[in-house]
């Protein structure tokens, strides 16, 4: 991708115009939603002029959900509890502001079939019996296009696995343009810090940490208390030779490269000074030093959540004014969208 940002580690630069992101509420946060985006998303409050932070719950039921009223609350009071700011920035569902799937299926007629059967994650999330995923799976990518486009968003912070969703993105929004002869979308850039991009589970280092993939174990939670992480961590896959001092050294040590660039993520430095820090010490030793700053990081947002989620009225409220603003912002670019595809205006 020409246009992509990859960040080594954070932004300083100028502000950014207007930022979009989303995150599925189709089960907890876990480590990997948080060092990839959702982390990015609070920082970025400070040097933006305009956020949207989006629960996706429409994309979520592309594949069957037993609780998605309960776990879109938690997720809401997940990021307020990691430090999004209801009142700077906008928290919505998806569902609640209509232009989304307006919007997305008009780009369904805009992205070719062509550019669909390219996405590796509807490949990946289909599985064997594709002819049993939902047309919702494999649309998918063009509704998260509309998510983007219908904003003016310019940046879109998210880990390494959505990449060529954004690609894709930026494909229709050129589509469109070039088609109606006006620039109506931005035509937006990825906003990917490589430190935490793209983090995996605790218990294979080849698989990705995920909500639904994989096991529990693999997996750390917003919700989990310090027991729970000192269990899992202590349990994670190691090998059995000591940390290297250089980063060539964790080269084809897959759990070793993951345990170590989580804790640099967690503490915000490199890779290389992590290392100097924690090269040499035994994977015992290793695992006590990660169950400290992850218990630093995380426990206290994992309370500040539970808090949060108990207070379902204030959830809701922030929520209710959230989908009213986006739907007032995106309101001017549905209108231009409706009129550039020429549909009759009857009222
Ligand atoms: P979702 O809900 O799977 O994940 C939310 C965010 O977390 C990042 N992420 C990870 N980062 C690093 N390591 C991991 N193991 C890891 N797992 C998840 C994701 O990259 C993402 O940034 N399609 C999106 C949701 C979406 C969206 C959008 C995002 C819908 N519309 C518009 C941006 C803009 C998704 O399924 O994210």
């Amino acid at each position: 991708m020409t246009d992509s940002t990859i960040f080594s580690r954070g932004f300083a630069g100028e502000k950014l115009a207007c930022v979009f992101s989303g995150i599925q509420p189709s089960g907890g946060l876990h480590l990997g939603n948080y060092l990839g985006a959702v982390r990015h998303w609070v920082s970025l409050q400070d040097c933006s002029e305009r956020r949207f932070y989006c629960l996706v719950d429409c994309h979520a039921i592309t594949v069957s959900q037993s609780s998605l009223r309960d776990q879109t609350l938690s997720m809401a009071a997940a990021l307020l509890a990691c430090g999004i700011d209801a009142e700077s920035s906008v928290l919505f569902v998806q569902s609640s502001n209509p232009h989304h799937t307006e919007l997305g299926w008009i780009l369904s007629c805009v992205a070719r079939m062509g550019w669909l059967q390219r996405m590796t994650q509807f490949k990946e999330k289909a599985g064997k019996d594709r002819e049993q995923a939902s047309v919702g799976l494999y649309v998918y990518p063009v509704l998260m296009a509309a998510d983007i486009l219908l904003y003016g968003t310019t940046h879109v912070p998210v880990g390494d696995d959505q990449k060529q969703h954004l690609e894709l993105t930026r494909d229709i929004a050129q589509r469109f343009n070039h088609g109606c002869g006006k620039e109506i979308f931005s035509v937006p850039t990825p906003f990917i810090v490589a430190s935490g991009a793209r983090v995996m589970s605790l218990r294979d280092g080849s698989v990705k940490m995920s909500k639904s993939g994989s096991s529990a174990m693999g997996r750390l939670d917003l919700t989990d208390g310090l027991d729970e992480i000192a269990l899992k961590v202590r349990k994670a896959k190691t090998d059995s030779t000591v940390l290297p001092s250089e980063e060539a050294g964790l080269e084809g040590r897959l759990e070793a490269k993951n345990l170590v660039g989580i804790y640099a993520a967690l503490r915000e430095v490199e890779v290389s000074e992590a290392l100097r820090d924690v090269g040499g010490m035994s994977f015992s030793k290793f695992k006590d030093v990660l169950v400290d700053v992850l218990g630093e990081v995380m426990v206290p947002k994992g309370e500040e959540m539970r808090r949060l989620r108990a207070d379902e009225g204030y959830l809701m409220e922030v929520l209710k004014k959230g989908g009213e603003h986006a739907r007032a912002l995106s309101e001017g670019r549905m209108e231009r969208v409706r009129r550039a595809m020429e549909f009759l205006e009857v009222d």
